[in-house]
C-alpha cells in the first residue's frame, strides 16, 4: 500500500483491520527526541478526542496546522491553529519542561500535557491533556510535514488512538489548506 491520502470515513473502516490489541503498549516516550529536528512548520491531518464535541462538525473540519520552536531551554512555543464553527483559530502556548520527563506544561493555560508519543521527524503522534488537572480531556494530533499522509503514519495513529480507545472520537481532516496556511512561518 502506497502513501496517499485517505479520504474522510476511511477511518473507520481502518480501524477493524488493523485490529484491536488488548494489553497494547503505548509507545515510549519520545526521551530522546531532537526538539530542534521536531520545530517547524507541521500540518494537523488527523485529530482524535475522548471529549464528546470537541471535533468540528463535518462542514467545518479542514487541515489544522502547528508550528514548534524551542523558545529557550525547557520551553517550547507551539502554535496551533484549527477550524471550528468559530471560524479558523489560532492559538499561541509557551510550554515548561517537566523536570527530566519528556513532557511539556503550561498548567494556567490548561496544558497539562504535551508529548510526542511517536515521530520520525516526517510525522508526528502527539498527545496533549488539555482542560484543569483531574478533569482534562485527551487530543491526540497527528502532525505531518506534507499535506498528506503516509499509510504508516496513519496506521501510528489508529494504533495509539485504539490504545487510548479513542476511535469513536478520531478524524482524518479534509485536505483544506486554507486554516492551515494562516501560521505559516
Ligand atoms: C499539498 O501540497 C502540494 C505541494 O507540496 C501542493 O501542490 C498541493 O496543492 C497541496 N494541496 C493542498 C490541498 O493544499
Amino acid at each position: 500500500m502506497g502513501p496517499g491520502w485517505l479520504p474522510p470515513g476511511l477511518v473507520l473502516l481502518l480501524v477493524p483491520a488493523v485490529g484491536s490489541q488488548p494489553g497494547g503498549q503505548l509507545p515510549r516516550e519520545s526521551q530522546n527526541l531532537n526538539w530542534n529536528k521536531f520545530s517547524g512548520f507541521w500540518y494537523i491531518l488527523a485529530i482524535a478526542s475522548d471529549t464528546q464535541g470537541f471535533l468540528p462538525g463535518r462542514e467545518q473540519r479542514k487541515l489544522g496546522a502547528s508550528v514548534v520552536q524551542v523558545h529557550a531551554v525547557g520551553r517550547l512555543k507551539v502554535v496551533l491553529a484549527f477550524n471550528s464553527a468559530q471560524g479558523c483559530r489560532s492559538h499561541t502556548l509557551i510550554l515548561r519542561k517537566d523536570g527530566k520527563k519528556a513532557v511539556f506544561r503550561n498548567t494556567l493555560k490548561g496544558v497539562q500535557g504535551f508529548r510526542v508519543l511517536s515521530t520520525d521527524y516526517s510525522y508526528g503522534v502527539v498527545h496533549m491533556r488539555l482542560g484543569r488537572a483531574g478533569r482534562a480531556s485527551t487530543t491526540l494530533l497527528l502532525l505531518s510535514r506534507q499535506n498528506v499522509s503516509s499509510f504508516p503514519s496513519v496506521r501510528k495513529f489508529i494504533d495509539i488512538c485504539e490504545i487510548l480507545e479513542l476511535t469513536t472520537g478520531a478524524a482524518i481532516l479534509p485536505k483544506d489548506a486554507s486554516c492551515a496556511h494562516t501560521i505559516l512561518p
